[in-house]
């Protein structure tokens, strides 16, 4: 029978799950019978290869050394899940030299180099699976591709962060702590091996250029996708967004208007019942609006081994079905194809409009509330509502406005200003608000 030779190159948490997934008798068989061929792990590279795990590759298939898999001539598929720039870069465009098809889940990658990539890849015939990159163990990138090909994309929403989503649902049920819950979300796997990319909103950003480039044709400078992270908010602020019907989430929003693109990253008050307010924990889930379909929501785990281990296998089985159809590179994605378009020109976040919750922490004076008041108005800034709670204390207590739709760069010159008043005492906080469907 046919041979399908896979070489593995970064044996961690998600490198560990595909080979347990491999080892599934059930599922492999399966996948046997189906392709007519077997998926043969050939090769697992990895800087540490005595760690034990939980599963049973003979030690003749451990190697410290990646070279051994890119220049083995039987080797198909090579999967890179070393993840950051380099050598993954290298290890991926030797790989495609070498005739080899690639998966990979390194949006950090894809977003900064696919083109550089897929344009190889095309040169030399071969496919590039990334179904990993985004959203975890949902079938996002082939939904994208080829469920909604046939649709003008609008709108998409994305809660496309697993780690950050944890963060902010432990905070607000649990009312624990940011340090806390973010060391849960590092011991269970979900956090980047730098977590300031998942809280910084890095991550979302990268998953979010792969998205926009997949759902709106376009190339999406990752520098030119405003990205702000969770680090400022407090449970003070879960608080009150629950009191005033919000949840607070790091939002991916991506979506076109008469004046152009809007691709942005940051923490986001949506209603709280709107659906993607209900995707709680590790859960991911990507709203999308199109033409002829309408609002689709896809929802599921975001991170996690297995989950992700699993969108790397549907590459796999992608790819070898291609290989055994003997018609390398002309059963090139439709992913791949679409990532060969110009780039797009995004709008600039002070040109942005949105309402707004503001946070101030400000001495308990007379006259506080009017100054904040004063320069949000001189801005053409309308108040909606006001909370103040607390008394007198030195530390300052905390006011909370909600806005009308406002310009962002009249929103920031307010802030800059009420930030130096002599009564307030913190760096105003200021979330932006979604007005999500139900
Ligand atoms: N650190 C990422 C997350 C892993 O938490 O979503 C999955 O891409």
């Amino acid at each position: 029978m046919r041979r399908i030779n896979l070489g593995l190159i970064g044996w961690g948490t998600v490198g560990t799950g595909v080979t347990k997934i491999l080892e599934d008798k059930e599922i492999s068989g399966a996948l046997t019978a189906r392709l007519g061929a077997e998926i043969f792990l050939k090769k697992v590279a990895d800087i540490d290869i005595t760690t034990p795990r939980d599963c049973s590759i003979p030690k003749d298939r451990l190697t410290k050394n990646a070279e051994e898999i890119l220049s083995d001539p039987e080797i198909d598929i090579v999967i890179e899940l070393i993840g950051g720039i380099e050598p993954a870069l290298t290890f991926i465009l030797k790989a495609i030299d070498e005739g080899k098809n690639v998966v990979t889940a390194n949006k950090a990658l894809l977003s900064q180099h696919g083109i550089k990539i897929f344009d190889k890849a095309k040169e030399k015939g071969v496919n590039v699976g990334f179904e990993a990159s985004v959203g975890g163990g949902i079938p996002i990138i082939r939904a994208i591709t080829q469920g909604l090909i046939g649709n003008k994309i609008s709108s998409i929403y994305g809660i496309i962060n697993g780690t950050a989503n944890y963060i902010l649902t432990r905070m607000s049920d649990e009312k624990k702590g940011f340090d806390e819950v973010l060391k849960e979300a590092q011991a269970l796997g979900y956090a980047e091996a730098d977590p300031a990319y998942d809280i910084k909103g890095i991550d979302t950003a990268h998953k979010l250029a792969i998205l926009t480039t997949l759902g709106f044709g376009a190339r999406i400078s990752l520098d030119k996708i405003y990205t702000e992270g969770i680090d400022r908010i407090t449970l003070l602020d879960l608080a009150f967004a629950k009191e005033l019907g919000y949840k607070i989430k790091l939002l991916a929003l991506a979506k076109v208007d008469q004046d152009g693109l809007e691709v942005r990253v940051h923490p986001t008050m949506i209603p709280i019942d709107s659906l993607l307010s209900s995707v709680d924990g590790v859960y991911n889930a990507i709203y999308i609006i199109a033409g002829y379909t309408g609002p689709t929501m896809f929802y599921g785990q975001g991170a996690g081994q297995l989950p992700t281990a699993n969108a790397v296998l549907s590459d796999i089985v992608d790819i070898a079905q291609n290989i055994l159809s003997s018609a390398p590179g002309k059963g090139m994605t439709m992913a791949h194809k679409i990532l060969n378009l110009s780039e797009k020109a995004i709008k600039p976040i002070d040109k942005i409009i949105s309402a707004y919750y503001l946070r101030f922490s400000a001495m308990d004076r007379p006259g506080v509330l009017s100054a904040i008041a004063g320069i949000l108005g001189q801005h053409s800034i309308s108040i909606e509502s006001v909370i103040q709670k607390g008394r007198g204390e030195k530390a300052g207590v905390p006011i909370i406005m909600m806005t009308h739709e406002a310009l962002e760069s009249d929103m920031q010159k307010a802030l800059s200003e009420i930030g130096n008043l002599p009564m307030v005492v913190d760096r105003p906080l200021c979330i932006r608000m979604e007005n999500l469907p139900s």
